[in-house]
């Protein structure tokens, strides 16, 4: 281990279990952070010497060795191991190392705590822009198979019977504005935590004049987090936030996941989930099984798990408190298997192979006993006459067409209007 940044000359002979335990997984965790935690940190050198702490040519030399460290990091020269306690005494190892005494600097005016917390919002940026990027592809396949297969009926259910003449569009389509919404979730998650906590220090400010707005400007951030106390009260409140945009995703996920392994069961047979999302059996040589469709399914349960270890881990008084670490753990876990998740779903979607005819025959006569109570209201019977003439008649729909029924079902959003240009105009206007 090289030497604790915390480390004086008081400081009694640590205890490396102890150590162990409180450094725990941190610094596996920090290899996520790391490029932003040097990129804030670059930021923090050129606003120290704005406000002459540094000189330019020290300001510029920690930028430049903070780029090399980025280099070293990316291409693996550069391990982030148990060597440090965690990212950030890594990047002032680094510097001392490279730069000496003027790498000794970087600390000034910042503390590990708005250190740890601006890399955290960074990520957060950036896995909610890929979230939202994600949302974006599955609702623009929705919409387009929508738009490609709007015609073809399906039967409807509700309580899982069979209810009423639907079509493939309306269930894409159904699907493609459950997306839309996401991504809106995404972006308006990712607008509310964009402010930097960056030079709030240890949680009281600092006695120097930071450039805090500029430092803020040049890492992206609109706004800056104000108050010293509450950048670290923040923290797992905003994650958690984060996860709510994710976990919107994978429940979405989740209710697709379950349509396609009925429609794709043997009792169904509506639809072949393609092959590169199967996986044999073991034992049973006749099997295809969609593993892929039920790993996406339960996806949405390692959300909801971080979620409420974050909630569990956040019962604190205000300020920083070392607990506020273990907000990392499931942050990075639902995110990282979160999308990875995600990304699979546009691919999975894009090939469905639909067996139209036998969806086409699973809709019952019978399903047409609602069209026809609304005809009947179209020729000016109260609705519940109507429901009752009906009912009487359900053995006489026979020659009823689903087509025919997808065709006259013309209230906005409806199978013969599915507004799919409206939805495509959203989807755009949120990319
Ligand atoms: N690993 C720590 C965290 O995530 C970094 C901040 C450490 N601050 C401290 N005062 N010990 O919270």
């Amino acid at each position: 281990m090289s030497d604790y940044i915390w480390k004086k000359d008081s400081t009694a002979e640590v205890d490396e279990r102890v150590m162990r335990f409180l450094a725990g997984q941190d610094v596996v965790l920090d290899r996520e952070l790391l490029t932003f935690d040097i990129r804030a940190s670059q930021a923090h050198a050129r606003g120290l010497a704005r406000i002459d702490v540094l000189t330019p040519d020290q300001a510029d030399a920690m930028v430049k060795s903070l780029d090399r460290l980025q280099e070293a990091f990316a291409s693996g020269r550069f391990v982030l191991d148990e060597r440090f306690e965690d990212g950030h005494s890594a990047i002032e190892s680094w510097l001392i190392e490279e730069l000496g005494e003027i790498g000794g600097r970087i600390h000034a005016g910042r503390s590990r705590n708005d250190q740890v917390a601006v890399a955290l919002r960074l990520y957060m940026k950036d896995r909610l822009d890929h979230l939202a990027g994600l949302c974006a592809l599955v609702a623009g396949t929705c919409l387009a198979r929508a738009e490609a297969e709007a015609g073809l009926p399906l039967p409807g259910h509700t309580h899982l019977q069979q209810a009423m003449p639907s079509s493939l569009g309306l269930w894409w389509a159904g699907h493609a504005e459950a997306f839309i919404d996401n991504l809106a979730l995404a972006r308006e998650i990712g607008q509310w935590l964009d402010a930097s906590p960056l030079g709030t220090a240890s949680g009281f400010g600092v006695n120097l004049p930071l450039d805090r707005d500029g430092v803020a400007e040049e890492l992206g951030f609109p706004r800056l987090v104000i108050n010293p106390q509450y950048a670290q009260n923040a923290r797992g409140k905003i994650e958690l936030r984060a996860l709510d945009a994710l976990s919107a995703a994978t429940a979405d996920v989740r209710r697709i996941c379950w349509d396609l392994s009925l429609f794709a069961s043997q009792e169904f047979g509506f639809v072949k989930v393609p092959a590169a999302y199967c996986t044999g059996s073991s034992i049973m040589p006749n099997k295809h099984n969609p593993d892929a469709v039920e790993l996406l399914r339960a996806l949405h349960a390692t959300i909801v798990g971080a979620r409420a270890e974050l909630e569990t881990v956040l019962s604190l008084p205000s300020g920083y408190h070392r607990d506020l670490q273990d907000t990392k753990p499931p942050l990075l876990r639902a995110f990282g298997r979160g999308l990875a998740g995600l990304s699979l779903v546009p691919g999975l979607l894009e090939g469905l192979e639909w067996d139209n005819q036998r969806m086409r025959a699973a809709v019952a006569p019978e399903l047409h006993a609602t069209d026809r109570a609304n005809e009947l209201v179209g020729q000016g019977h109260p609705f519940r006459t109507a429901y009752r003439m009906a009912a009487a008649e359900l053995d006489e729909f026979a020659g009823r067409d689903p087509e025919a029924s997808l065709a006259a079902r013309v209230s906005p959003g409806a199978c013969a209007s599915l507004q799919l240009d409206r939805l495509q105009r959203r989807l755009e206007a949120l990319r």
